[in-house]
């Protein structure tokens, strides 16, 4: 086992981690030089390392020993046993079934109902000296991923409702794995029994808008029409639909705020770096929207932001058997968190780490085949969703600058690393360009 903390010292640090998750083990992995321990029983601990060899070890080159932790799966009480939270050769099965809808070519055909969402959306945009962006920022990315995955009119009183049930269920499962102890008060609170309640309704909204789908007999091309259309390899049978809403379910928890995230510390970054902005800017003049998804400056510039503010900021595994990497052996049963934010910002790996410069990940850039960078994870459980992302995004930067001219107002977000690494907050002064023609 690596060095770290005892039981006793793991409980006295607990009050800091909760306080601020991302300062507290990037000053442990500075203690432990990138790897540590730390006590969540008598017998049980965690290794926590930004050591990127073991990082790959356990989710690339020794995968098959590694499945996701009970610390992801207890999620699945409320949000259905989709690929994110399952494990071994239901897992598979389903990857193997969901992975095509999100190959290039298919992606193609949400490329229209992403950008006119983008266009919806961005005439709403708030303008003004002090905005904060973020809720923007976020309900676009909702209402982006929600269109894509069901391209029908939904009513702004059900966008709402499931956007709502979502940010109580996260919330509810975030001070769940945070603080265990409040399990003792669920017959108390009656939280759990809330939470479930919620976590029915959203299923059952999920439902109907199925059921309709299947009754009309469209086909939209959207991902909806994917999970209803795709068939088992070996057996030729279609998912049933309680495996549908999970899977659904799945894409907009895995989706949704990862890419609002990523988006808004982007907005802050351009904000806060005028010749990276600038450099931008430059690269879009006289392009169309189309052209974002080939424009090394922008992929680089998103790139960057997701280095310095990966939305997953660390995941977790549990080794099956007993396994060693390097000088540490451990038992079966011991969890592992690649801590991808200290990673990104390692300055034995990343020259100039804390500085924000997207000609890293320019073509022929240093960073451009690194093997110490995953913002989308790695391995087989690499994210399913990540050209899709990508493409969001490019789209939303080209039209968002196209728009709107933005700069810092000196306000700098703290980051609330919750699920997923969310900025509180991102003011800027933001304002419509004057001889502006629109990109969309
Ligand atoms: C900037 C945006 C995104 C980031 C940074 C991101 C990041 C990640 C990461 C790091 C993982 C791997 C987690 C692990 O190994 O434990 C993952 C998995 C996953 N992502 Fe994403 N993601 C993004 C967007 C999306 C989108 C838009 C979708 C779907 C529409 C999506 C769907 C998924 C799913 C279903 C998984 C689970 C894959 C599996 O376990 O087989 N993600 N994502």
């Amino acid at each position: 086992m690596p060095e770290g903390y005892s039981l006793l010292q793991s409980i006295l640090l607990s009050g800091a981690f909760l306080k601020n998750p991302v300062k507290s083990v990037s000053n442990s992995m500075h203690r432990f030089a990138g790897t540590y321990t730390a006590a969540i029983g008598f017998k049980r601990k965690l290794i926590l390392t930004q050591d990127p060899a073991f990082i790959r070890h356990v989710l690339q080159e020794n995968h098959k020993n590694y499945q996701k932790s009970p610390i992801a799966t207890e999620a699945a009480r409320y949000l259905g046993y989709g690929i994110l939270f399952s494990n071994g050769a239901f897992w598979l099965q389903q990857r193997r079934l969901i992975q095509p809808a999100f190959h290039r070519e298919k992606l193609q055909g949400l490329q229209a109902v992403i950008i006119e969402t983008i266009k919806e959306s961005i005439a709403k945009c708030p303008i003004g000296n002090a905005v904060d962006l973020y809720p923007f920022v976020h309900g676009l990315s909702f209402r982006m991923l929600l269109r894509s995955i069901f391209d029908v009119p939904l009513t702004p009183d059900i966008i709402a409702e499931i956007g709502q049930l979502f940010a109580d269920i996260q919330e509810f499962l975030i001070k769940d794995t945070n603080q265990p102890v409040r399990r003792l008060w669920y017959p108390v609170t009656g939280e759990q029994r809330t939470t479930s309640r919620k976590a029915h309704r959203l299923r059952a909204i999920i439902g109907d808008i199925i059921h309709q789908r299947k009754s009309s007999g469209e086909s939209t091309g959207d991902l909806l029409d994917m999970l209803l259309h795709s068939t088992y390899e070996d057996t030729g049978e279609r998912m049933a639909e309680e495996q549908i809403i999970d899977e659904v379910l799945i894409l907009i928890f895995a989706g949704h705020e990862t890419t609002a995230n990523t988006l808004s510390w982007l907005l802050y970054l351009l904000a806060n770096n005028p010749p990276a902005l600038k450099q931008l800017q430059s690269s879009l003049i006289d392009t169309s929207v189309q052209d974002a998804l080939t424009n090394e400056c922008l992929k680089a510039t998103i790139s960057e932001a997701m280095r310095l503010y990966p939305a997953a900021w660390m995941t977790e595994r549990v080794a099956i058997e007993a396994d060693r990497f390097g000088p540490y052996s451990f038992p079966g049963g011991t969890i592992i968190i690649p801590f991808f934010f200290g990673l990104h910002r390692d300055e034995q790996i990343w020259e100039n780490a804390s500085v924000f410069d997207p000609e890293r990940f320019m073509p022929g850039g240093k960073a451009t085949r690194s093997k110490n960078y995953f913002p989308f994870g790695a391995g087989p459980r690499m994210c399913v969703g990540n050209h899709f992302a990508m493409t969001e995004m490019c789209f939303f930067v080209h039209a968002f600058l196209t728009e709107f001219e933005i700069q810092s107002t000196g306000h700098t977000p703290a980051m609330k690393a919750l699920i997923t690494l969310r900025p509180d907050q991102v003011i800027l002064h933001s304002k419509r360009k004057v001889s502006n023609k629109g990109s969309l």
